[in-house]
């Protein structure tokens, strides 16, 4: 482990992911004594305020989004906090700003990025110009890291000019999620599934992560993002490629990522028919009756609110086990879930027992659960043996009761603090990540492919259904 950072610099402090995640989970790792003492927390955005400003901004975005219990000393933590306004595109602001850094000490800085992208190439020329980016200095970017693969490349190239890449932090915050980091720990810190973990025993795979909310604040970006570069792109190919890794060797920042990234190069590009895109009309949604994405909007568009794709991963382990994706706005409930199919047992000797095959559901979010389907015994004298699908369920939070459930955001913070990248995104992950992406969406306009409709509240057009029933599968539900 590295020396921990000394300064925290946080770019986007005034922004909506600072007020309600960034701020509130330092907040939080505060109050659990996860902070070293020295820790100064140096924030900037462009509006024009002082500290003291600053921290009661601070302090009401911790009141509204950290709840009390788990807030500590907000007033000390408050006093780690300092403010400098910067103009990111204007080389003055720097040097103030590195004045304030270095009256700290000359220790390792961390800088966080939660501004716009345009914003990267100016901001990390001229961290580079005032000397920040010196020593130990790593700096975390937050998503969207480009918009297409070759945007990305002029971001990463744009860091790699003054970071180099093992003290750059690309964030992708479903990687600091307990729930995800669990996967890990179930296929890695358990013997039995390692050995069924292959084409041999599993018939498919599925991924959902469904949203109940619609547009929210953010129409202008996701119009010109839609779904698959908004959730495939980073969360979805992130799970799947914990799902579909080898075994790394160790549990560190380049075994782990050496082995997703080996996945993420053997996606097959998607064949015509293999995705569905979709986009929501008013409908109920959670109880209420909620307007249709372009009523949303204001305007017609084109942009997919919803994408299923059957993927493949072309490799010997994965030979021939479709990885079905799905996931989407206006769905009729918030959960993030994968479900592993198991195949049938290859002989029955249960004369008329239907048999099921076994199916692991791991459940990430809201509720962290793991469900293994398993055949059972009907109690009773019938004749015969009757045999039943069982759950076995292990709830997470029962299991663990009593040891708090943390954000991500805290995770990936302590993480940047201390200059462990296990959890964040290397360049060749999020170039590959890309590459596949830009062919689905080059696909999709050769082939004229426009968003079929559903109503708010379904899960997608029936085209999702069928893209998975044309194999004699059903989504999980
Ligand atoms: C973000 C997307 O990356 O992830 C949002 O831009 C989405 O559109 C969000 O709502 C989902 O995150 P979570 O943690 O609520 O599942």
């Amino acid at each position: 482990m590295k020396a921990a950072a000394e300064t925290l610099v946080l770019f986007g402090a005034t922004g909506d992911l600072a007020q309600r995640m960034l701020l509130p989970s330092l907040c939080a790792l505060d109050a659990d004594g996860l902070l070293h003492e020295q820790l100064r927390i140096v924030c900037t955005a462009r509006s024009e305020m002082d500290d003291a400003a600053f921290r009661n901004l601070a302090r009401e975005a911790i009141g509204k989004f950290l709840p009390e219990p788990r807030r500590g000393d907000v007033e000390a933590f408050l006093g780690r906090l300092t403010y400098q306004a910067l103009d990111a595109t204007t080389p003055e602001g720097y040097h103030a700003l590195a004045d304030k850094v270095r009256q700290d000490g000359n220790g390792d800085v961390a800088i966080f990025l939660s501004t716009a992208p345009s914003l990267f190439e100016a901001t990390i020329k001229g961290l580079a110009d005032c000397g920040l980016n010196g020593n130990g200095a790593r700096i975390g970017l937050e998503k969207p890291l480009g918009h297409d693969l070759a945007s990305s490349r002029d971001i990463n190239d744009a860091v790699a000019a003054a970071f180099p890449e093992e003290r750059v932090f690309r964030i992708d915050h479903y990687l600091g999620k307990e729930t995800v980091q669990n996967l890990i720990a179930l296929r890695f810190g358990n013997i039995m599934f390692e050995p069924l973990w292959n084409a041999q025993h599993i018939e498919h795979v599925q991924i959902t992560v469904g949203e109940t909310v619609g547009l929210e604040s953010r129409a202008e970006f996701y119009d010109q993002t839609g779904a698959l570069r908004d959730m495939v792109q980073n969360h979805m190919l992130q799970l799947l490629a914990l799902v579909a890794m080898e075994l790394p060797v160790t549990f560190d920042a380049g075994a782990v990522r050496d082995e997703k990234v080996k996945v993420l190069r053997a996606l097959r590009p998607v064949a015509a028919g293999e995705s569905v895109t979709g986009q929501y009309r008013g409908g109920a949604s959670s109880g209420k009756i909620v307007p249709g994405y372009d009523e949303e909007l204001g305007k017609d568009s084109d942009t997919e609110t919803f994408v299923a794709i059957k993927a493949h991963v072309d490799n010997w382990r994965w030979k021939g086990v479709p990885f079905y994706l799905r996931t989407g706005k206006r769905m009729p409930e918030r959960v993030t879930e994968i479900v592993i199919q198991f195949r049938p047992v290859p002989h029955s000797i249960f004369a008329g027992a239907k048999l099921k095959a076994n199916r692991l559901v791991i459940g990430i979010q809201p509720e962290e659960d793991v469900t293994l389907t398993l055949m059972a015994k009907v109690p009773g004298l019938g004749q015969g043996m009757a045999l039943r699908e069982i759950p076995l369920d292990i709830s997470m939070p029962d299991a663990l009761s009593g040891l708090e459930r943390r954000m991500a955001y805290e995770r990936l913070l302590l993480d940047l603090i201390h200059g462990d990248q296990t959890l964040f995104v290397r360049r060749d992950e999020v170039e590959a990540q890309w590459a596949w992406i830009d062919r689905i969406r080059s696909r999709w306009h050769e082939e004229g492919l426009t968003p079929k409709t559903y109503s708010a509240g379904n899960w997608g057009p029936s085209a999702a259904i069928a893209l998975a029933e044309r194999d004699g599968v059903s989504w999980h539900e």
